[in-house]
């Protein structure tokens, strides 16, 4: 019976991954290994559809606010931090949860003094914010230089936290993975992503498109990519504990990148690798490209697409 309930169970789900998934549960009960199973084809239907995702805060019929493990006050440090469970895996040591998010941040002002000068008063967007592990260090900006910051995340969960954890100047939205933002035309002096366009590859080209239409011409787009530093990063160090796991077996067990590019992964787990080049040429059919950055000597072994509109 348990066997005839799985395969039914099985056959619900849309993609091979969620098939396999299901088949490679090892709950200890059958009722137990149901009830994952049903979970997981929920998921794939109702919290993240295959080409457009957003995760609610709950799917059910009532909805309650979320319960958040307390907030983290540091000495020194004006905003509060988000207790470990919702930094998304950025680490769960204060200090270096601070100084990982403060070096990126410093890595974009580099790039915002160099492009745009030293202005008043501009429009930022986090694309893919998260809790704000980047985003809450422009608030020192905001004081003194008036910026105006802005993030928005298909998870519901870390924006709900900054909702209730963050001043309200920081106008942060859930959004979905459809290409559409509720800002207007010319309205951003920069749009910056961490690890986003990693995992896009549906509609990425349209995606492009949208943050162009909301930058002001002469606007910043910087964004994170994976090429051939991260496939050679991921090889050399494919032990590692979570890579086999999130990497398909053609990174991590191949020889040298020699396509242009590789999508890989399905659903929740999906990733992008672009050869430098071909992010060049394709990118460069939407924005201007000024560069390509290599990964930065901390932190990260993604490259740097830094382009203007
Ligand atoms: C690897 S995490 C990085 C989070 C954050 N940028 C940081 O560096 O701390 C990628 C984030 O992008 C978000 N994301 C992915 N696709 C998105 C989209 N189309 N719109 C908004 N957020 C997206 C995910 O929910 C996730 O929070």
């Amino acid at each position: 019976m348990r066997q005839q309930i799985l395969d039914f169970v099985r056959r619900l789900a849309g993609t091979k991954q969620l098939r396999e998934s299901i088949e490679a549960l090892t709950q200890t009960s059958a009722t137990e290994t149901v009830e994952r199973a049903l979970w997981m084809v929920r998921q794939e239907y109702t919290v993240m559809p295959r080409f457009g995702f957003h995760q609610p805060l709950d799917y059910n019929m009532d909805t309650f606010p979320p319960r958040f493990d307390d907030a983290v006050f540091v000495n020194g440090v004006e905003l509060p931090l988000p207790p470990p469970p919702e930094r998304m895996g950025y680490s769960d040591d204060n200090s270096e949860y601070l100084k990982w998010g403060k070096y990126d941040h410093g890595l974009l002002m580099g790039q915002i003094e160099k492009y745009l000068g030293h202005q008043e008063g501009l429009s930022i967007l986090d694309f893919g914010c998260s809790s704000g592990r980047v985003l809450r260090h422009f608030w020192q900006q905001k004081k003194s230089y008036s910026w105006k910051l802005a993030g928005v995340d298909v998870q519901a969960r870390p924006i709900e936290w900054m909702r209730q954890n963050f001043p309200t100047d920081f106008r942060v939205y859930v959004g979905n993975t459809l290409p559409h933002l509720p800002f207007e035309d010319n309205s951003m002096d920069v749009i910056y992503g961490f690890s986003v366009f990693t995992h896009i590859k549906y509609q990425w080209d349209a995606w492009i498109l949208e943050l162009r239409r909301i930058l002001k011409p002469g606007g910043l787009l910087i964004q994170t990519i994976h090429t051939e530093n991260a496939w050679n990063f991921y090889r050399a160090h494919k032990d590692q504990p979570g890579f086999r796991k999130s990497h398909s077996s053609t990174v991590l067990d191949g020889g040298e990148m020699n396509i242009p590019f590789f999508y890989y992964g399905d659903i929740s787990v999906s990733q992008v690798f672009w050869k430098r080049e071909t992010a060049r040429q394709y990118w460069g059919r939407y924005v201007d490209v000024l560069d390509i950055l290599p990964p930065p000597p901390e932190h990260s072994f993604q490259d740097w697409m830094i382009c203007r509109k």
